[in-house]
Formats: structure tokens, sequence, C-alpha cells
């Protein structure tokens, strides 16, 4: 690729909008496109590039939209075409670019595909999905657990057979191996590129192609279950996911896009080792960018990583090594899927850290809503779950804790709605709120909003090369440089203080506390849990 060819993303930043619990202006305690919309301000003035958005689409929300029952139509509750319509062109005049969610790999059984599908085994669209016998002893076609607990099958009282899901009964797989279904979902995503879309994060991408006889998954001999519904985490995951033969799909859905132009961007939900999620990349004809979840480790909770400065710098080096040079680097700390990162590390100031870590890499960085206020994990009691995966595998692996209500102000409800929200509002909301923190010159929200602001006005943080520097235990100091200007990005990760030798003096532009500034010389000591931003020479 040459310099000529810049796209919006080698410089940009994401922000993740879970409209749920964006901000209701319906008063119906559910977050909708309207509210994205009257937010737009605030984003362009936190300063991101472009929103993904999680689903909005028509769906009977058993699994909060992740199952669609239409992939070209808004659901009431968030507005309709014409409210979309209304928030891409609201969102392209502030110059910032709406990437969508499409959720290949499942539709709702309520989708009308599904409905015919599963109305009888001669009828045309049977084929849709994956439909297979009991074994002749009577038990189920395969092994398989779903990824939300229990089996990955269920039987149909009406055409005798079982359906395959690889999350919730309500969302069965499509059979990606009928040409009819690739050619079907391919147009889903034609129809909302004429509409205007930058681009998609494709829902666990990865997973649409399968062996096609579907044998037994191996047992994983070490495995420890989530608990007694989990059956997915004993086993090997040979056959039901990044599969041969999917990177064929994935040049197909990045050509559907460049007939649209080369800078509509497919991101993608690939959890996998970073050798088989670059091959995601292909040769520059697959995805623009495979999610990089090295920073939050795995999609399971129990695995999700210690803040170790050692650990981190080795998944960067790593990462920025085997990256080809087409490619752009993305690194994700926070999703609707995960818990707080502010939660995850145990302190707001380790949080500061990560927001550092995060912004002044190299690529893509993405900041799921709630994380420049340092939003903590909800405390949801156990008669209060919604989330499916919590239902069946225990309160404590609910995805509502990180899915509450956005706190924009310290009104009843964090005035995210003038109703009880569909989740209740985290307590910590009178103070850690957007606007509180927007009149506080130290708050989390000053920190992202600067941070933001200095990688924008400088091509080193962004277009620059990354390089780690020895440095002292748990701490972690890296080099971005991009024609004469150099920083050096400083994190200690540790409670106590640690004193760092500089190759040379420089002026720290931003400490994660907000209260240092100034020239240093050689040497400088940083605080527990303290980022320094200096900018050399
Ligand atoms: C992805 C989504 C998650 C959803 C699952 C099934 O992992 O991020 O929220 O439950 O796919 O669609």
């Amino acid at each position: 690729m040459t310099q000529s060819q810049l796209f919006w993303w080698h410089t940009g930043i994401v922000y993740q909008v879970y409209p749920r619990s964006f901000n209701d202006t319906n008063g119906d305690g559910i977050g909708d496109l309207p509210g994205v919309i009257e937010k737009l301000d605030y984003l362009q003035q936190l300063g991101i590039d472009a929103i993904w958005l999680s689903p909005f689409f028509p769906s009977p929300m058993k699994d909060f939209g992740y199952d669609v029952a239409d992939y070209c139509d808004v659901h009431p509750m968030f507005g309709d075409l014409a409210t979309f319509d209304k928030l891409i062109a609201e969102a392209h005049q502030r110059h910032i670019k709406i990437i969508i969610d499409w959720v290949p790999n499942h539709t709702s059984t309520e989708h009308p595909w599904f409905i015919e599908s599963r109305s009888s085994r001669d009828n045309p669209k049977r084929d849709w999905y994956i439909w297979r016998d009991a074994k002749p002893d009577g038990s189920l076609p395969n092994n398989w657990g779903s990824i939300f607990g229990g089996q990955a099958w269920t039987f149909d009282e009406t055409s005798g057979q079982y359906y395959f899901h690889q999350f919730d009964p309500a969302q069965p797989d499509l059979n990606w191996r009928n040409p009819n279904v690739k050619a079907a979902m391919l147009d889903t995503l034609r129809f909302w590129l004429r509409r205007g879309v930058d681009g998609f994060r494709m829902d666990v991408v990865y997973m649409i192609w399968k062996h096609p006889d579907m044998p037994d998954q191996p047992l994983a001999p070490d495995a420890i279950p989530r608990n007694e519904n989990d059956i997915f985490s004993t086993q090997q995951q040979l056959y039901a996911y990044d599969y041969e033969g999917v990177h064929e799909i994935m040049r197909e859905i990045r050509a559907t896009l460049a007939e649209f132009g080369e800078d509509k961007i497919a991101i993608g939900e690939v959890w996998l080792p970073l050798e088989k999620r670059l091959q995601y990349l292909g040769n520059n004809d697959e995805l623009h960018m495979p999610f990089n979840f090295d920073l939050i480790g795995d999609w399971d909770w129990r695995y999700v990583k210690p803040f170790n400065a050692a650990k981190i710098r080795q998944l960067v080096d790593a990462y920025d090594a085997a990256l080809p040079d087409f490619a752009t680097p993305n690194y994700v700390i926070g999703s609707h899927d995960i818990p707080r990162i502010a939660s995850r590390l145990g302190s707001e100031a380790r949080a500061r850290v990560a927001a550092m870590l995060l912004l002044t890499l190299r690529g893509i960085p993405t900041i799921y809503n709630g994380e420049e206020i340092g939003m903590v994990n909800g405390v949801i009691p156990p008669d209060k779950v919604q989330d499916p995966q919590g239902i069946r595998l225990g309160a404590i692996h609910t995805r509502d804790q990180c899915r509450t209500p956005m706190q924009w102000d310290n009104s009843t409800y964090a005035g995210f709605s003038t109703v009880e929200p569909w989740l209740p509002v985290n307590q910590d909301f009178p103070q850690r709120n957007v606007a509180t923190q927007q009149m506080q010159p130290d708050s989390m929200w000053a920190l992202y909003h600067q941070l933001i602001q200095i990688r924008r006005n400088h091509a080193a943080l962004t277009l620059g090369t990354y390089q780690s520097l020895a440095s002292p235990e748990d701490t972690f100091v890296y080099m971005r440089e991009y024609n004469q200007e150099k920083f050096l990005v400083l994190l200690n990760f540790s409670d106590e203080a640690r004193t760092i030798t500089l190759p040379h003096g420089g002026t720290i532009l931003i400490s994660t506390s907000l209260n240092r500034t100034g020239e240093v010389d050689d040497e400088i000591m940083l605080h527990g849990n303290e980022g320094i931003l200096i900018k050399l020479g």
C-alpha cells in the first residue's frame, strides 16, 4: 500500500455504541437511534472518527439484537429507516463514519427464512439452515456444545429434525454452504452500503463455515467448564470455526464491499490466536481489520488477562512485528461482551494507564461507550439478569454488567432515560457521569479528550512507527516516530513508583493524572499506576 491510499481508518478512532444503553429519547427505558443522533455533537467533541453501532434491526431480542429477524430494517424500538438515514446524514456532516453490525452466522428463529425452513423438510429454504437427524440410537446429531451453554442442537417437533445453533436456541446458524444463503447475505451488505454506511463489524465471522459432516469434537482434556451446563468449553473446537474454506468467503465479502469503494471497512470479530487471526487479512483481500483482543485475553471472562507490563509488551511487539505492511493494527480494551476495563483492572488509576496505552499505540483504537468516563461493571441482582449467557451459565457470566445505561448526568436515571431503564443504572452515577466529568479538569473524560486531541494533532501517534524500549520491571515504554517527531510513552503498571531513564530530554505533554507537564531531562520518576507521554527533543 502506498501513502496515497490513506483511508480514514489509518488515523481513525472507532467508538462503539451499544444502542440499547446509550440514550433513550422516546421514554421506553431503552436507547434508540434518535438518541444516538442527539449525542453526535458530544461524540464530535470527544474527537472520535467512526461509530460502530451494535444491532438495531428487528429482533425478538433474545440476544439483544444479535438475533436478527430482518437484516434490512430497523426495530421500531430504535426508530425506522428514515431515522437511520438521518443518522448517516448527520454523522457524515460531522465527518463521523457509521459502521454497523452484521450478524452473518445466525438469524433469529423469527426470521422469515427460518420460519419457512422449519415449516417442512421439503421447503425450498430447508437447506438455508443446518438440519440433521438424530443418530440411529436416538441421540443428538453430534456432541457440539453451545457457547451460551447446553447442547448446540434443538429438536423441532414439526419436522422431526434437529437444527444447529452455536449460540442460543433462538439463534439458528445459517448454512453458508448453500449458495443462495451466501447470495442473500451478501445482498444485505449491499442494502446498507447503498444507504451510505462506511463499513461493517462482522459478528463471529470466522464461525460461518463449518466442517460439512460436523463430526464430534474431541474432548479438551484439561478443560474446566464454566458450570454444569457448559459443554462447549470441554471440547476442542476443530470443526465449528476457522474451518478450511472460510477464507474464500472472506474474499467474497471483501469484494462485495469493494463494489462500493475501497474505503468501506470490514472489521471482523475473530477470537483466534495471532497467527490464525492475521490470516483473515488475506493478501489485503479479506478483512481490513480482524479485531485484536490481545489486550483483553479471551472471550471467556475467566481468562481475561491480568494487566501485566511484560505480557502486554510481548503481545504488542509480537503483533506489530507479525502484521503485514498493508495492514493497519487495531486494539480493543472493552466491549458489550467483556467486563468493564475499570473493573477488570480494579482502579481508575489503572484504567487511565490502559486509556493511554490504547490511544498511543499504532493503529485503530476502539473505545466502548462509557470507557471515557471510567464506567465500572453494574451490579445485577440474579433475578434481574437478562443476558442469555448469564441465564444459562450463572450471574457471574452475565454480560449485563457491561451493558448498563450510559451515565450522562446526575439527574434521575443518569440522564439516560426518564423512566426506569431496561438494566439498572450504576450506583456511582451521581459522581461518575459525562456532565460532571466535563467540568473537572483532571477527570477520566478530560484524559480521554486530551489524549484524543494530542493523537489527532501528531502523525507520530497515528502513522508513526512503534518500537518498545527496555525499561524497569512493571513498566512498558515505547517510542512512536514519524518524520522528525518522536514521542515516548511511559507506562507504570505497578502500585509503586518507578524511575525511568530517557534516551534524552523532552517535554511532558500529558500524564494520566493530568497534573504534570513541563520539561524533563534524561530521567523521570513515574508514580504508581501512572502513564506519561513525552515529546522528545
Ligand atoms: C458476538 C457478539 C455477542 C453475541 C454473539 C452472538 O460475540 O459480540 O454479543 O452474543 O456474537 O451473536
